[in-house]
């Protein structure tokens, strides 16, 4: 048992992984998706009515890609950010995906038609050099990662000057009496649904509303983008305002 840095009481991470902070959420969070990795695509389908397709759509084409564009997705996971970026910059374009959870990469690696290059790496130091990339994307991992402003720190870095950055999250609906429905429909049927998926699931899909609460607000994520160096920040938000598109572009 250890000690957060801001909770006044103890906190055991296997049992409240949304609780860990620091290297500790590191671990937690990499235990977490090592084990749901082979439900990750089904169950993510099912609680997003398989919406998240047309959400990463819109943020590809929000970044304005050209065919032979170089493009690198944070957090990559089992890669399905990847395969409209593909169609975006075309059989000439450079893709790479990151992400520092092998059993979800290995997924990601046996979906051929992104043809991009996967690397094991932490999204808060990645291995790239700097001002590499036209784009970077991340499809709800920010909400994820121990320090949220050196993730942002290092997307724009390795962006090149007048590159763009989308990141799609879980958010809280603005309106409060969806705020009210959404927080019971997320604390009751997407435990549900996990729990039909055995325990590690049933984690999980306690972890994603509970994170979702204690993760940073949209402005709150604007003022880390804007800290980190990006600029014109906007924010779009879909399905009631329980996910938002943030978009960035690197001066
Ligand atoms: C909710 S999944 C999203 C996967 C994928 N981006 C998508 O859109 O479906 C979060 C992913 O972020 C990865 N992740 C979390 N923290 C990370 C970190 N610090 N560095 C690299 N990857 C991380 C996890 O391993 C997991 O694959």
């Amino acid at each position: 048992m250890k000690k957060t840095s801001n909770c006044a009481t103890e906190v055991n991470p296997e049992a409240a992984p949304w609780l860990a902070q620091g290297g500790e959420k590191r671990r937690v969070v990499q235990q977490m998706f090592a084990a749901i990795a082979p439900s990750y695509d089904r169950i993510n389908g099912l609680i997003t009515f398989s919406l998240h397709h047309r959400w990463r759509q819109i943020a590809v084409r929000s970044l304005q890609l050209q065919p032979g564009d170089h493009v690198l997705d944070v957090c990559c996971g089992t890669g399905d950010f990847l395969e409209p970026l593909r169609n975006a910059v075309g059989a000439e374009g450079h893709l790479e995906g990151s992400d520092f959870c092998r059993p979800m990469l290995e997924i990601a690696q046996k979906k051929p038609h992104h043809r991009a290059h996967l690397s094991l790496a932490d999204a808060c130091d990645l291995p790239y050099s700097s001002s590499r990339f036209d784009a970077v994307t991340v499809g709800w991992g920010i909400r994820n990662v121990p320090d949220i402003d050196q993730a942002h720190r290092e997307a724009f870095r390795v962006l090149k000057p007048g590159g763009r950055f989308v990141s799609l999250d879980t958010a809280q609906p603005r309106n409060p009496i969806l705020r009210a429905v959404s927080r019971w429909i997320s604390g009751t049927l997407i435990p549900w649904f996990g729990r039909r998926f055995g325990h590690e699931a049933s984690r999980a899909y306690k972890y994603l509303p509970e994170s979702t609460l204690l993760f940073k607000s949209r402005v709150e994520i604007q003022a880390s983008m804007e800290a980190a160096g990006f600029r014109n920040v906007t924010t779009r938000d879909f399905f009631f305002g329980n996910i938002c598109l943030w978009r960035g572009e690197k001066p």
